[in-house]
This record gives C-alpha cells, structure tokens and sequence, in this order.
C-alpha cells in the first residue's frame, strides 16, 4: 500500500502533445521541447550529467544550500507546504525537509515513473508528512490551486531549469508562481526558492554541455529514441551529431541535433528529408546574472528578492516573496 497520494494529469493531453511534436518536426526550423530529453534513459543519463566534472551547476548549487542551510531556512520560515517543482529523484528537496519542516510535500514532475520510485523510497522516511505526487506538465502552465491548501507555500524550483525557458516565458511562469504564492499566504508568506545559473566565460559553459565523455551528447540524442516512442517515428540517433555552443549575444547555451549524412525520416505519416549539418534544436539553457534574474523576479511581480552565492559566483540562489 502506498503512504502517498499520486495524481497523473499527463495521459489527458498525450494525443495534443504528440501534435504539438509532430508540428515541431515538421517546421521550417524543426525542434523538439526540452521536457522531451525525460524518459527513463533521459533521467538516468541527466543523474550522470550532474556528476560530471564539466557540469558545475548541481555541486555548485549543492554547496550554496549546504553553506547557506541555516540562513535560507530561517528566510523561508518552517511549516510550510513544500512544493518541488521538477522534483526528479526528490533527493534536493530532502536535505531541506528537516531544516524547514514542512507540513505537506508535494512533489511534481515531467517523468511518472522516475517520480513515483522517488516517492515510494522518501514517503515511508517521513511517516509525519502528507506526500501527493503530481505527473503534469507545468511548462505548459502551472495550475496547483485545487493542490494548495491556505497554508503558506514554499516553491521550490532548483537546478537552473528556468534557463530553460525563454526570458518571456521564464517571466510568465515566475508570474504564474507569483499568483499562487498570493493565493496561498493568508496566514503567512509565501515565496519561491529557486536556483539559477549565472553568465561566465564561454570555454567553461560550452564544455558543461560538451563533456569529454560525451554523456551529454548521448542525452541529446537519446531524445530521438524516446520522440520515436512518443510518435512512431523512425529517427537513428547515431545519425545525428551532439552540438552544444555558448551564443553569447543572446546570453544561452544553445544544444542541436546536426544530421550527418542526408536522411529521409517518416515523422506522422508524411517524411522529412534532413541534408548533411542540418540541425533539430532541442534546448536553450539562459544564464543570469544575478541583477538580471533579480529583475525577471521583481518584473513577474516579487517585491522582495534575496540571493546567495558561491564564492566563485558561478550559480545564485533567490528566495523571492
Ligand atoms: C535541466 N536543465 C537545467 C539542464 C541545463 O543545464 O539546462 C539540462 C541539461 N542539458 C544539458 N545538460 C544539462
């Protein structure tokens, strides 16, 4: 028996993601969402990536929360209810739990299987907090207003995933957090903790997201194996070749798929011809500095902004209310 609840708001939207996919594919400019680097193999391979000695971005994080524990803690204020967004194997969000102690967790996550393990492992470990699992796409919008009780809120949005997004939509989504904190904070306040990676010389980004082991390239490409089972289309990933750069006019790593040689794919009933060095996109990673992401905070409507570093100042923290 499970001592967690767990909600699969995913499987409703399958058919209108597989078009939104298909769409991508067949564009002027073909790419694929970065949500879709997530199957099982994609999960495991990104574990990998944050240990490599490349990726300074997790252990950087790790460290920050580590130094910072007990003065972050004291900002945030205990019992509230914590919400992980992006929770993967829930590992961040627990070294906060005793320091924070929180009344409700709530984990929510792209990849079900990966959260449901995750929640089967923690739960049990804290037998005085109520867990509920959420399988949802919250790049799509994030609606956890039914989930919330009045109580405080605690977001928790760590690893520099808002890079993710584009500046605007970063803004949009960091608003929509905004709104639910307001929702929530009747007898307290409510605020996001979040973790952003910052600008930095282009040798050691492009090399974070170009690894000599080339572990990252295989996660790139891994998202060709799991768009095949999402829309039975007939992609080699050995075809493709891993191109990861720094643009820094536009202040992002940029990560593409080059076709190798010339290919027809079948892609939903019609085919795409790729000619050699042709590229899928299929993520932007934005880097901040901190002034910068303190003004996407205060823009999406936090009027209160503090932010922790590691001595380098190579990665930020902000606890926004
Ligand atoms: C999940 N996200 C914050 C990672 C990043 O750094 O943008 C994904 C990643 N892509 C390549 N390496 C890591």
């Amino acid at each position: 028996m499970s001592d967690y609840r767990f909600f699969d708001r995913l499987r409703a939207d399958a058919a209108a993601e597989r078009r939104a996919i298909v769409a991508g594919l067949l564009a002027n400019t073909p790419a694929i969402a970065p949500k879709h680097f997530y199957d099982s193999v994609g999960c495991a391979l990104f574990g990998a990536i944050c240990e490599l000695p490349e990726y300074y971005p997790t252990r950087t994080e790790r460290a920050i929360f580590v130094e910072h524990r007990e003065e972050i803690a004291e900002a945030i204020g205990s019992g509230r209810q914590f919400v992980d967004l992006g929770a993967g194997d829930c590992c961040k969000a627990q070294g906060w739990l005793p320091f924070l102690a929180p009344t409700r967790y709530i984990a929510v996550d792209i990849a079900g299987d990966a959260l449901a393990r995750a929640l089967a492992r923690m739960a049990p470990e804290f037998p005085e907090l109520e867990v509920t699992g959420i399988v949802a796409d919250f790049t799509r919008g994030l609606d956890l207003r039914n989930d919330l009780g009045d109580a405080p809120t605690m977001f928790f949005y760590p690893g520099s995933s808002i890079g993710n997004f584009l500046p605007g939509e970063a803004r949009r989504f960091l608003s929509d957090i905004q709104l639910h904190c307001i929702a929530s904070e009747a007898s307290g306040r409510s605020g996001l903790l979040i973790g952003v990676d910052t600008k930095k010389e282009s040798r050691r980004l492009t090399a974070a997201y170009d690894d000599a082991l080339g572990v990252t390239a295989a996660f790139n490409r891994n998202m060709l194996r799991h768009v095949n089972d999402i829309i039975a289309s007939n992609f080699d990933p050995a075809a493709f070749a891993h191109v990861a750069f720094y643009n820094e006019r536009q202040g992002r790593v940029e990560m593409h798929l080059a076709a190798r040689a010339p290919q027809v794919v079948r892609i939903d009933g019609t085919s795409r011809t790729f000619a050699t060095g042709d590229l899928i996109h299929t993520e932007y990673s934005y880097k901040y500095t901190p002034a910068e992401f303190t003004t996407l905070l205060q823009e999406a409507g936090f009027a209160c902004v503090r932010c922790w570093q590691d001595p380098a100042r190579d990665f930020a923290v902000y606890w926004a209310t």
